[in-house]
């Protein structure tokens, strides 16, 4: 009996690991692989803002055109910047020792970010930036402090001039009616091409499609999932029947 009790500690202890998640400041974030626009808006940003300094070396640009439903067509003229052909790997050009003196840390491959990080992590790290001086690139982040990467979205968000609002939850004061904390950022340094909703829609549709990299199978597996479990359901009653026989003369 110990030994069961010990087995099923063991089992539960990984899942333990995965609710340590909540030690940084996050906003949750539901991925959702069904939505192809969101996924096809979320790899026209990763390819224009992000792929110069990340690769994402464990997909194909043909599989991803394919699963989002983009004609290779249209994905080899528009979503390629390197030459590469279509059934080549998503990889970039940049030199990992050589972004490692430049940033301090070269910028990591992002195929499995989402699976390593989680969506929320990843959704809550690209709306943290914030104005800070006193770093080298000018910026800090709520989610990932002192981070080397620069805040590469900042013509689309604008610049956060204080630590934005990642993880506080929106408070109403009773007396005067004021929503404390309603906006990611309270005040602006620079103004960005987006309005706060849109750019907020566009983190999620970006992470949305780190997510779909880190786990490219999973409407496929949750499809075949429900004829596995109607199997099992038709097979119970064969075995149910099979049991009845076998047993029907011990007494
Ligand atoms: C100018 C180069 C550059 C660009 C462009 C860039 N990054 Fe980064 N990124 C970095 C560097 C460098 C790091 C490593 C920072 C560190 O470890 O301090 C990093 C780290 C990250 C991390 C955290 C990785 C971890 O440690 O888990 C994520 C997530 C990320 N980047 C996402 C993005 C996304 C999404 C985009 C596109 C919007 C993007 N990056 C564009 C340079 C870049």
């Amino acid at each position: 009996m110990r030994k069961l009790i010990l087995a099923l500690v063991f089992t539960v202890l990984p899942a333990l690991g995965l609710a340590a998640e909540g030690t940084v400041p996050m906003d949750h974030m539901e991925p959702d692989h069904a939505d192809k626009a969101s996924l096809q808006r979320g790899v026209t940003l990763f390819t224009n803002y992000c792929m110069g300094c990340h690769s994402m070396e464990y997909s194909r640009y043909k599989r991803v055109a394919e699963d989002l439903g983009i004609p290779e067509d249209l994905y080899e003229n528009n979503l390629i910047f390197t030459g590469a052909k279509i059934g080549e790997l998503m990889k970039n050009s940049m030199k990992k020792d050589m972004a490692a003196d430049w940033f301090g840390a070269p910028p990591p491959d992002l195929t499995l970010e989402a699976r390593l990080r989680g969506e929320s992590w990843v959704y809550s790290y690209l709306r943290g930036f914030y104005k800070d001086d006193t770093r080298p690139t000018g910026v800090n982040n709520v989610v990932f402090p002192n981070v080397g990467m620069p805040h590469v979205l900042v013509s689309l968000q604008g610049l956060c001039g204080v630590k934005p609002n990642v993880g506080v939850p929106a408070s109403v004061e009773p007396l005067s009616g004021n929503i404390n904390n309603g906006e990611l950022c309270p005040s602006y340094v620079s103004e960005g091409s987006m309005s706060e909703a849109e750019f907020d829609q566009a983190m999620y549709d970006l992470t949305n499609f780190l997510s779909y990299t880190a786990d490219p199978v999973k409407l496929e597996r949750e499809r075949l999932g429900i004829f596995v479990l109607i199997f099992v359901a038709i097979f119970f009653v064969f075995a149910y029947l099979l049991n009845r026989e076998y047993w029907k003369d011990v007494h």
